[in-house]
């Protein structure tokens, strides 16, 4: 699973074998430039989920409930996961929390729609965890985490995303849940993984996560196109006569393909 918030690059990311494209609340820090996740509102996921539904051909599509649109009660985050799959395209839902939002998630999957937990680090609750911080630690926060997902495995999730928890704790719930987990942070036993496709391509440099792999440096390679782009366009090297119109074609189309 990888996350996706545009249209190039969720057509990108599918052709590259991503099976999920989620579009997650980190669109607030990624693409926003906000310090949280937490002023994401649902009509921006909206906006971002039809642009990623139309560029998936094959991927499945998910889109994050931001903070607020379902914790007040069960049926405003009913409301709001319908309002996601009508107007953002999805296929299925993504909310944070466990024990206290169980029953939510069971009205939401009662009513046809499939949900996907998150465990552990859940970035909305940043401020009442302190910063962004390793959760699990210890037997007593370990339990927790543990009791968060059995709680939506019971509710109806169809797979649990488990964020920033030792490894042990993340193989142990793997075990004792049915239901797929998806870890970011979370060790390798989890049954899928889950990056910010702005990570694992090396193009956020504001915050680099330690289980954040960069798999390649588009960031720098971005950098370094525009400089020769800048560079071009001053000396008069480009445009070059290829990239001219010829003065008598009527009609001659401005594309390539
Ligand atoms: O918002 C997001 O991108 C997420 C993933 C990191 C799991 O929730």
């Amino acid at each position: 699973m990888v996350t996706a918030y545009d249209f190039t690059m969720a057509r990108l990311l599918d052709e590259g074998g991503a099976d999920i494209l989620l579009v997650g609340d980190s669109l607030g820090m990624v693409v926003q430039g906000h310090p949280t996740t937490l002023p994401v509102t649902v009509d921006e996921i909206c906006y971002h989920g039809r642009a990623v539904a139309r560029g998936a051909r094959r991927a499945h599509v998910v889109g994050d409930m931001p903070f607020m649109s379902f914790q007040v009660s069960a049926e405003k985050a009913l409301e709001n996961a319908g309002k996601l799959m009508k107007e953002g395209s999805f296929e299925s839902v993504k909310l944070e929390g466990g024990v206290d939002i169980a029953e939510h998630v069971f009205r939401i999957v009662a009513a046809g729609i499939p949900v996907m937990g998150h465990v552990g680090l859940t970035p909305q609750s940043v401020h009442a965890m302190g910063g962004f911080k390793v959760q699990g630690k210890g037997e007593d926060a370990a339990e927790r985490v543990l009791r968060d997902a059995q709680a939506l495995e019971e509710a109806g999730a169809y797979a649990i995303v488990l964020e920033a928890i030792p490894p042990d704790l993340a193989a142990t719930i793997t075990a004792q849940v049915s239901v797929p987990t998806i870890g970011i942070g979370a060790g390798a036993a989890c049954d899928g993984q889950v990056l910010v496709c702005y990570d694992l391509l090396g193009m956020f440099r504001e915050l680099s996560p330690k289980f954040a792999k960069r798999f390649a440096e588009i960031g720098d390679q971005i950098v370094e196109a525009t400089a020769a782009y800048v560079a071009e366009v001053q000396e008069r090297e480009f445009p070059g006569p290829e990239h001219a119109f010829k003065p008598n074609g009527d009609g001659q189309s401005i594309r390539t393909h």
